[in-house]
């Protein structure tokens, strides 16, 4: 793909609101917290492919398509994940930002070379069938516990999160202790809540946010520290954490113990909430498309019979891929990405200065008409004949950055929704209203009864602002 030509402009052409001069941009960014995706689309549809936000130091642009974020994503040096800057505030060498910095989301360059390299081992394809047996488990698990819940009620984003928080942390540490196992995931769960605004504000006084994630911090990084510690007498072990302390390089460099601490954390905050809502929205879309629903079924029954598909059935089931396919075409669990120009540039014909926060989004890419006919219709068949560029489809992002955990994540994406949906029928609770970003709605979640799987598919009506985002006939 060509790089676009450098037209120099000046910044007060660039488009974007007006707006109130000072809160303008603030008002935006408020927008885009509490409403991501009308936020995005509203920009989009209004101003096209490259948004002004705010003109305030430092410079808040969305780039918005394929030929952005192949520009965006396969040029690293240019356009860093992170900066020093943020959170500058935050006094370093602590529990708290060995958690929370030493991570490949917040490395670039050299670094973030290096560690993905030792890193990408234990997420290949040969690896990742070790976690095969821990994900049906842990399904089996949840599964039958709904047995008794059969004919009520249930958040389905919670359930949905609370399995792949405890497949995360089992494939992870490999513990055999279940009570252990929940207990590091509430921890992580704890830290991920009470730590936003210690990082904001870290002010440490006695019962400050601060001070209180910091302690969580310190146990936290106390109990890892120990688990680390037995592993490295368990060479056989076949657990991430396991393949993480075992892994160097060619001239024999190895993670070292901060670095796996910050890996293992950063792993679990990446990894369950996106694959929760991943599942969470693919049954919404099934539930609301009974053909599709029954179809899937069709193609479960005749290969699986009831049973948990086998790491050689994963890839024989091309009805299920679509569908996981499609419901993250529609809603990617990573809505927008963000990068930073590391010094001044141009992007389609504009300027940028140093410093300069870029967002691109997956949800607007794959929304669009150019690529995709009937773009906000749920129609996973569309799938068995298509071929998309990873520009063009990013669902896991693209280029260098690139989710490390795909395969994981496709994986068990199709272990949950093929045991779940032999097992049991879904039925959402009649006029309930949807919110587009499920995190933002004033009751989180999905309401949903469980039926033994009867096949009586019916589409439930449902309210509210998810009516906009996807087309349902
Ligand atoms: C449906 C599930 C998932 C989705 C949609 C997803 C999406 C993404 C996206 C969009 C990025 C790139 C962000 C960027 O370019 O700045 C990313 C990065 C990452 N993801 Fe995932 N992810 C999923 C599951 C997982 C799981 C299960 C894990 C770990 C067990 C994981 C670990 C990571 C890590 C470590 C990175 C950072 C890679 C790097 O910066 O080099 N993800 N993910």
């Amino acid at each position: 793909m060509a790089k676009s030509t450098v037209i120099s402009q000046t910044r007060s052409s660039l488009p974007g609101p007006q707006g109130l001069p000072l809160l303008g941009g603030k008002v935006g960014m408020l927008q885009l917290y509490q409403q991501p995706v009308t936020y995005l689309r509203h920009m989009y549809n209004t101003y096209g492919d490259i948004v002004v936000v705010t003109k305030n130091d430092p410079m808040f642009v969305f780039a918005f398509g394929p030929q952005y974020n192949f520009r965006l994503l396969s040029d690293p040096d240019l356009f860093h994940v992170s900066t020093d800057k943020t959170f500058k505030k935050v006094p370093h060498g602590t529990a708290l930002t060995r958690l929370w910095f030493n991570n490949l989301q917040r490395m670039n360059g050299d670094q973030h070379k290096q560690q993905r390299r030792l890193m990408m081992p234990s997420f290949h394809k040969k690896q990742i069938v070790h976690y095969h047996n821990d994900m049906i488990d842990q399904t089996q698990r949840m599964l039958d516990q709904w047995q008794a819940n059969t004919g009520s009620e249930l958040n389905l984003l919670l359930e949905m999160q609370r399995l792949t928080q405890a497949v995360t942390v089992k494939t992870l540490f490999g513990l055999d202790d279940d009570v252990k196992v929940k207990s590091l995931g509430d921890q992580m769960q704890n830290l991920v809540k009470i730590t936003s605004l210690g990082l904001l504000i870290p002010i440490d006084f006695p019962g400050s946010p601060y001070r209180q994630a910091l302690k969580a911090a310190q146990k936290f990084e106390a109990e890892i520290r120990a688990i680390i510690e037995q592993k490295r007498a368990q060479p056989e072990a076949t657990d991430v954490m396991a393949m993480l302390i075992q892994a160097h390089d060619e001239d024999g460099e190895k993670l070292n113990e901060d670095n796996l601490i910050g890996h293992a954390f950063a792993l679990y905050v990446a990894g369950h909430e996106t694959t929760a809502n991943a599942l969470t929205w693919t049954h919404f879309l099934l539930e609301q498309h009974p053909h599709s629903l029954a179809d899937l079924l069709d193609e479960l029954d005749a290969k699986l019979h009831g049973a948990p598909p086998t790491i050689e059935q994963l890839s024989q089931l091309p009805l299920l891929e679509s569908v996981v396919k499609e419901s993250m075409r529609l809603f990617p669990p990573a809505m927008a990405g963000l990068r930073i120009t590391t010094e001044a540039c141009e992007l389609g014909g504009f300027e940028l200065a140093a410093n300069t926060n870029i967002m691109y989004s997956e949800f607007i890419t794959h929304r669009m008409p150019e690529l995709y006919e009937e773009p906000d219709r749920f129609k996973p068949e569309r799938w068995l004949a298509l071929d998309r560029s990873p520009y063009e489809y990013l669902p896991f992002s693209a280029g260098h950055h690139m989710c490390i955990a795909a395969s994981f994540a496709m994986q068990e994406l199709k272990i949950v929704l093929a045991m779940m949906l032999q097992r049991y029928r879904l039925a959402v609770r009649p006029n309930v209203k949807i919110s587009t970003n499920l995190r933002m709605h004033a009751q989180p979640g999905m309401p949903v009864r469980i039926f033994a799987q009867d096949r009586q598919f019916k589409r439930t009506p449902v309210r509210g602002p998810i009516q906009s985002m996807v087309d349902i006939r």
